[in-house]
């Protein structure tokens, strides 16, 4: 049995320190927005490159406010990509935004900054360029986005950039970590992530005074001062237990990333020549290989395959956002987005996070090597 992911292998890593950080919160009895999410929240912003940290309730939440605190509401409109998780997407809606979607590059899998270009000049041309209020690309798998580009033209079509960079912790794009590119950078503390609590969690970082002021109250009620409410605010904030554990976590992203790094590198060398798409690093980039994703045009048969060998394996993600029923008002059609449908039937995620064990790399290398046999046979 070779698992998609097993947590425990990490926590066994780290189970003293955990442990002495949790206790130390139920020692001091205080659990919402105490010294243990403030100081979280300095030491995350400063590991992004950015002045201003803001622990929320998830990685939806962040994107969601986030896109509140930049003014976005009913009636606009956010560019994203299609090949994302949904929450990307629900977050713009729930701002009362429509998410609009263009396609993807093929190497990295993240928003092709011509698609985009081409997509803006095309609604300009148009005359119905005036709603779009915002560019939110995402760090798939933790490779990190083409962000030069993305910024420059959302600069010139005067759009906000947030970055979805919920997979992609530790991630940089040339001497700057993601998160920092944008005016926000959102990210999920979600258990399974390079940096993952042991519940919900979320962060916004910016180096914009405003957005951090907004975001403070948007996610405590609006509340300024106690019994103050100045604006409708939610209930979202990352809890003390949490921040404690991910501070001692956060000590060891670099070295985790950089295992995942090595690990990557090896999965590459051996697959290569199996005749399987494997990911890829952009010049000037640091992926932090969130997810090991491969391509193949026999993806379905593949992971039964490989499934009858006791191989777990996901696909990130089977269906794209705007083809997922909740989404179906938007009328995309599959030509509207080529490369993320194509894509889509391809792609599937092995084994993969710091823990795993050469041997379970090992099945997995061999699994795929006596299905292209198989495949080449039969
Ligand atoms: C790309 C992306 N965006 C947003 C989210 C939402 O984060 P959360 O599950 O913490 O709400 C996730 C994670 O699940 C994600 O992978």
């Amino acid at each position: 049995m070779v698992p998609f992911l097993d947590l425990t292998r990490q926590y066994k890593r780290i189970k003293g320190e955990i442990l002495s950080a949790t206790q130390r919160v139920y020692e001091k009895g205080s659990f919402i927005l105490g010294e243990e999410v403030s100081a979280f929240e300095n030491e995350f912003s400063h590991y992004c490159g950015v002045r201003y940290g803001v622990g929320v309730g998830s990685g939806t939440d962040a994107l969601y406010l986030a896109l509140k605190a930049a003014g976005i509401g009913e009636g606009d409109e956010v560019v994203t990509v299609a090949n994302s998780f949904v929450a990307t997407a629900l977050a713009i809606s729930f701002t009362g935004a429509k998410p609009l979607f263009v396609d993807i590059d093929p190497k990295t899998y993240t928003m092709d900054p011509d698609h985009l270009e081409r997509f803006l000049k095309r609604r300009r041309a148009k005359g119905s360029s005036r709603k779009i209020k915002a560019v939110l690309p995402v760090h798939l798998y933790g490779h990190p986005a083409e962000m030069g580009s993305i910024v420059e033209i959302a600069n010139r079509y005067d759009l906000i950039v947030i970055e979805d960079a919920c997979q992609a912790h530790g991630a940089r794009y040339g001497n700057k970590g993601v998160g920092s590119l944008g005016t926000m950078g959102c990210f999920s503390f979600y258990p399974t992530k390079n940096l993952g609590g042991y519940g919900d969690g979320g962060m916004v970082v910016t180096n914009d005074k405003n957005c951090d002021r907004k975001l403070r109250l948007l996610r405590c009620y609006g509340e300024k001062k106690k019994h103050q409410h100045i604006l409708k605010g939610h209930n979202s904030r990352l809890d003390e237990i949490q921040a404690a554990l991910l501070r001692v976590k956060l000590r060891y992203l670099d070295q985790w990333n950089e295992e995942r790094r090595r690990k990557a590198k090896v999965y590459t060398e051996r697959l290569a020549s199996l005749g399987v798409g494997c990911p890829s690093e952009k010049k000037g980039v640091r992926h932090v290989y969130h997810l090991y994703t491969i391509r193949t045009e026999k993806r379905d048969r593949l992971q039964a395959f490989l499934k009858k060998r006791g191989i777990e394996t996901l696909i990130h993600y089977p269906i794209p956002i705007p083809f997922q029923k909740a989404y179906q008002e938007l009328r995309y059609g599959r030509r509207d987005l080529p490369l993320t449908n194509r894509w889509s039937q391809k792609i599937l995620s092995l084994p993969f996070f710091a823990e795993i064990k050469r041997h379970e790399m090992e099945e997995v290398v061999e699994g795929i090597r006596f299905f292209s046999k198989d495949e080449r046979i039969g």
